[in-house]
């Protein structure tokens, strides 16, 4: 049976949310849940030890991970009341970054179900300013801070500074919207230096964002480096670069459910290919429990969404739970 709040929220980002304009909608979404104390209904979270799992030595009360996109501290504290076994914080870059112009978000319908295409460029406060943000955040379950740069120098700073604060640490190198950032994937070599450089400069664990859009040096090349540099956790992955000409860059980052069953592939090829030496968090597309206990059952330690948050609404990590909980 359907729960009344996935019902009501349904009816508001069918008739209200998905019919502003992109910009308007995100604003009034972000109030939203910084204002409404969601995260005290007891109606979105399943205490149930038996879904705990670990990630590079952490414990996450379920597998279920809210992916990288927002970094307002009221927002990652109420998103850890929401169900999520953890909540990854935006990229956060070592200087302030306005992002790309608007149009930097659109909607779109795909055949597979509403998606997503951004062009957001790493708007972030920076290092100096989320550090200090963070400082005061309570971690009702694990925070995953994440860092994007341009260097390794970048990365070594921000990982050093950030997972202070952090229970593991992501590094992305797979966001599309930034030539730097996406370009990593394209010099393995130099991707293998930044690697060993990052895991020398946290004592917290790593996980390394990847793209679906090269699959083939991921495998090859990048996860097998992140192995050999003791980084063991692999989130596979991003968004899907797409031409886009709505969007102020001409081109974005495709999320949502057309980009599951690449997810899906990709997280099954991995396991299969690397057996246990990695841990896997397999983003992108989930939107339905029927999604996440696919990939779970393609061998994904945990699982991570984000435009799901947005299209189902913060019900969807429960409604997860109890698919989960029904299964044991
Ligand atoms: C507006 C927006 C901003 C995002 N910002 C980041 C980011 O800062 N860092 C990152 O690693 N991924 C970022 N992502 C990617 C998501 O974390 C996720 O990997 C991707 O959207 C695929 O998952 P989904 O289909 O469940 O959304 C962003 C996605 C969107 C839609």
């Amino acid at each position: 049976m359907t729960h009344p709040l996935a019902t009501l929220y349904r009816l508001l980002y069918d008739g209200v949310l998905s019919r502003l304009p992109e910009p308007t909608a995100v604003a009034l979404g972000q109030t939203a849940l910084r204002l409404l104390p969601l995260d005290r209904l007891p109606a979105f979270r399943v205490g149930d030890a038996r879904l705990a799992v670990t990630l590079g030595g952490v414990r996450l009360p379920n597998p279920i991970i809210l992916a990288a996109m927002y970094y307002d501290t009221r927002i990652l504290e109420r998103a850890m009341g929401l169900g999520f076994g953890a909540v990854t914080a935006k990229s956060i870059t070592r200087n302030p970054r306005p992002g790309h112009p608007e149009p930097n978000l659109v909607r779109v319908r795909t055949a597979a179900g509403p998606g997503l295409v951004n062009c957001n460029g790493f708007a972030n406060p920076g290092l100096e300013a989320f550090r200090a943000a963070i400082a005061r955040l309570r971690h009702r379950v694990p925070l995953i801070v994440s860092v994007a740069g341009e260097s390794v120098d970048d990365y070594v700073t921000l990982a050093r500074e950030l997972g202070a604060f952090g229970d593991l640490v992501e590094f992305n190198i797979s966001s599309p919207n930034t030539k730097l950032v996406y370009a990593w994937s394209q010099r393995p070599d130099e991707l293998r230096a930044l690697m060993t450089a990052v895991a020398a400069a946290t004592t917290k664990p790593l996980i390394v964002k990847i793209s679906p859009d090269f699959a083939d040096v991921n495998e090859r090349h990048i996860i097998p480096a992140a192995l050999e540099a003791g980084i063991g956790i692999v989130n596979y992955g991003n968004t899907r670069r797409v031409e886009e000409p709505r969007l102020s860059q001409g081109a974005g980052g495709l999320s949502g459910p057309e980009i599951f069953e690449a997810t899906l592939a990709n997280a099954r090829r991995t396991r299969r290919v690397f057996g246990d030496r990695v841990q896997l968090i397999a983003t992108g597309g989930v939107d339905t429990p029927d999604k996440a206990l696919r990939l779970l059952d393609a061998g994904a330690t945990a699982l991570g969404y984000f435009t799901g948050f947005i299209t189902q609404g913060p019900l969807l990590a429960r409604r997860i739970l109890d698919v989960l909980r029904a299964r044991l």
